[in-house]
């Protein structure tokens, strides 16, 4: 699973990694907690985007730590805004191919600029790439960890829009001096995924990988869920996010940062 996984992302997305740096976890929700447990200390300083997604949100202003809010428009995270208002950041949680939940794709420039100031800072970036994969025209852009030349960003991707949000199966992609305290941290909190789930997920992304030599086997993926869709009961699966408004009242969804 972790060298499809790592055969994937390299060629959906341009990760650069081995598969000893894959952690496979039930998604991208269980990975931003890994990566918190691990690297976050009380009265650490973690900024990440404002607006952003409202668990997200939830997940960071419930740590004993300082939480930096930091605008976000139509390039993405507003860097020079956010070196100002924090100095040290310890985390800086992005989601930079498709900002959520404003859309934008966060720019080269900026990119750049956020793994500078990590590089200048020692500060860890959490790369969200929730919803990559689907673009109206062109190739997904490519994954700011590829471009990071400092070890900086650990790496998370998610089944639960290309195939369905139930499965629970995501990665973490971290930097190697990272990989024996997240596996620990994996570990500790539920053992591992679904030997089963993740032995059919291995086998298809394998498949729809192989006889496709030019790199697009987030594609071939895209395919098989629409396809999987059509025939699935309306309203089938029902998105996270779906469910969570749902559940809402107009009241709770006030505070929850959108
Ligand atoms: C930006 C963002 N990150 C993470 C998640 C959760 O992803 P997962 O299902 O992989 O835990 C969502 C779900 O809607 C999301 O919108």
């Amino acid at each position: 699973m972790r060298e499809a996984v790592a055969e994937y992302v390299g060629s959906a997305r341009g990760v650069l990694c081995s598969p000893e740096q894959v952690i496979v976890v039930a998604g991208i929700q269980h990975g931003l907690d890994l990566a918190i447990r691990v690297l976050v200390d009380a009265g650490d300083t973690v900024c990440l985007e404002d607006p952003c997604h409202p668990i997200v949100n939830a997940m960071f202003r419930a740590l004993p730590a300082n939480v930096v809010a930091a605008p976000v428009d139509e390039r993405g995270l507003d860097v020079a805004a956010a070196r100002r208002r924090c100095s040290r950041p310890r985390l800086i949680y992005v989601t930079p191919a498709h900002q959520f939940p404003l859309g934008s794709m966060m720019t080269m420039s900026r990119r750049l600029a956020l793994l500078a100031w990590a590089a200048d800072s020692g500060a860890w970036i959490f790369e969200d790439d929730y919803d990559s994969e689907y673009r109206y025209e062109g190739r997904p852009i490519p994954a700011l960890q590829g471009i990071d030349g400092s070890g900086s960003v650990i790496f998370s991707g998610s089944f639960s829009k290309v195939l369905l949000p139930t499965l629970r199966l995501g990665y973490l992609i971290v930097p190697p001096e990272l990989v024996d305290t997240f596996a620990a941290a994996r570990q500790m909190t539920d053992g591992h995924s679904s030997v089963l789930d993740q032995a059919v997920l291995c086998d298809f992304l394998t498949a729809a990988t192989l006889p496709d030599t030019s790199g697009g086997c987030a594609r071939s993926m895209q395919l098989a869920f629409m396809r999987c869709r059509a025939h699935s009961p309306a309203g089938w699966p029902a998105t996270w996010s779906s469910h969570r408004r749902s559940r809402e009242s107009p009241r709770s969804s006030g505070s929850s940062g959108l």
